[in-house]
């Protein structure tokens, strides 16, 4: 395998569809071009079950059916799970010690060639696992045969999936959300005396801190994280030694492998286990809706950082230019973390609809989870990498956001709260004089509450004083809203440090 291979694989950049067509020599490269070298029906080459066949399918059916190009990222993953079998297999007296060490040991030379970029197989493999093999038995001879002695290639992917997942949520995935949670903690506690209007149907609402708006996006990253834990703990467990669906006669240790590859558990269905993909819809619904909420966030972004709005400036290193209009800045990487949220969603329903009509135990169809399952997590990982990275440089407008809250009826709720706390009328009540007070100033050409006079407010109701005109200031407003989890200083103070303390909680989860 070249460092082709290796490299698209460590920066978990490489997208499938690129690595499906490697530049030449790659180990994808190698075995595809050797498969669409094979004259149809040849005997070019000996397959894993060519006891039983009189003829090998052609060149163009080979690679249809081949998964290497998308699952050799799995190369780590699969070397450890068939280590951890060698080694069961020896200790369980299956192989004898001598040749568990010797499977072993070039097992490991297989990973050191890989990680230099010098594995370079010149034959045919339908997907990692057989490669491996193969690889194995050209260094071998029979004894590398001997590796898949009580496991099937059904338990073998399975196993190797889940490690996978395990490993990527654990190394990407969850730190990241943690980090985004820090970014926007860290920006909540700097801007913790900004006032922003706060919106819903996009028409100005309430005014809100602009803590307690990015406080709203730590709890949802901070919800993300747990989906993202519960996945985790979905894959974490081994199905290795279910073997093709029923289990084996072998006095296999499933324990034993279970603990070497660092699973808390095993699974107690060998039929189930060779079945299952629900830990991989598991981390693919957590992925869906990790990246909705980075689609949100991103939404506000751009329409944030318009002249219109002109909320946040996104630092120049998270925009681009226009090639025809030299005035242009555009938010291009939050539209595109958007944007993305098309394809994750597409690769949850993908799989989702792969698995639903699928009789016990493995189908080929299941072959397509890993196509969703790689281009999700890839696409949740370095979105969440922009998003660390673009709010963490983004400059805030606040002057800009307090003007924009001040501006408007976005007290006529807290004046109607006046009416009821201090005269005794009804809310609906309230509500109605409000909005007449409201119609009154637009029809006056009035923009704001403040531009009306106490003797104005009056004569639609008596009960108005000057106190009543101190909530059209908003931080008079927001002062009063004190309630768990409301927008006064002191309440998101509160939320902010049981944010922070949920944070540290995460952090020592993992
Ligand atoms: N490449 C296959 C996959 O990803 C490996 C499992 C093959 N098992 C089988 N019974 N053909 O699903």
């Amino acid at each position: 395998m070249t460092e082709e291979f290796a490299r698209s694989d460590a920066t978990g950049t490489g997208a499938p569809g690129q690595q499906a067509a490697p530049s030449g020599g790659g180990a994808a490269g190698g075995a595809a071009g050797a498969a669409s070298g094979a004259a149809p029906g040849g005997a070019a080459h000996k397959t894993a079950w060519s006891g039983r066949f009189e003829a090998l399918p052609s060149a163009e059916v080979e690679r249809f059916g081949a998964s290497l190009p998308v699952d050799k990222r799995l190369w780590r993953e699969d070397i450890d799970g068939s280590i951890a079998h060698a080694r069961m297999l020896g200790h369980a007296g299956i192989i004898t010690p001598e040749e568990s060490d010797r499977l072993i040991a070039e097992l490991e030379a297989i990973r050191a060639r890989i990680e230099a970029g010098t594995f370079k197989p010149d034959y045919l493999a339908e997907d990692i696992h057989m490669l491996i093999e193969a690889e194995l038995t050209a260094r071998l001879g029979d004894l590398g045969g001997r590796l898949h002695t009580g496991r099937s290639r059904n338990d073998q992917v399975a196993t190797d999936l889940r490690l996978h997942l395990k490993r990527r949520l654990t190394d990407e995935h969850l730190p990241l959300l943690l980090d985004l949670r820090e970014v926007l903690i860290e920006a909540a506690r700097t801007h913790q005396k900004v006032i922003i209007p706060g919106y819903t149907h996009l028409q100005r609402a309430q005014p809100i801190l602009l803590a307690h708006y990015l406080g709203a996006y730590v709890q949802m990253f901070a919800r993300d994280f747990t989906r993202f834990l519960a996945a985790r703990t979905a894959a974490d467990v081994s199905p290795l030694g279910s073997a093709a669906l029923a289990g084996t006669s072998y006095a296999i240790d499933r324990a034993m492998t279970a603990e070497e590859l660092g699973f808390s558990a095993v699974t107690i269905n060998a039929l189930d286990a060779v079945s299952d993909r629900d830990f991989v819809l598991d981390a693919l619904y957590a992925c869906s809706v990790c990246q909705m909420h980075l689609s949100r966030i991103c939404e506000e972004l751009v329409l944030w950082s318009s002249t219109e709005f002109g909320f946040v400036t996104l630092d120049d290193s998270y925009a681009t230019g226009s090639s025809i209009m030299p005035q242009k800045k555009n938010p291009d990487f939050a539209e595109l973390v958007r944007g993305k949220s098309g394809r994750v969603y597409g690769d949850l329903m993908a799989l989702l609809t792969v698995m639903k009509g699928l009789p016990l135990s493995y189908d080929k169809d299941m072959q397509e989870d890993k196509e969703p399952i790689f281009d999700a997590l890839d696409t949740v990982a370095d979105s969440l990498r922009i998003l660390v990275g673009m709010l963490g440089t983004a400059h805030f407008h606040t002057s800009r956001m307090r003007s924009a809250a001040t501006r408007g009826f976005a007290a006529a709720t807290d004046l109607a709260d006046f009416l009821v706390q201090r005269a005794g009328v009804p809310f609906r009540q309230a509500h109605e004089i409000m909005g007449n007070i409201v119609l009154y100033a637009v029809k006056q050409n009035r923009l704001s509450l403040e531009q009306l006079s106490l003797d104005e407010l009056r004569a639609f109701h008596p009960a108005f004083t000057q106190e009543a005109l101190e909530l059209l200031n908003p931080r008079t407003n927001i002062a009063h809203k004190t309630s768990a989890g409301a927008t006064a200083p002191v309440a998101v103070a509160a939320q902010l440090q049981a944010s922070a303390a949920q944070l540290e909680a995460d952090r020592a989860l993992l």
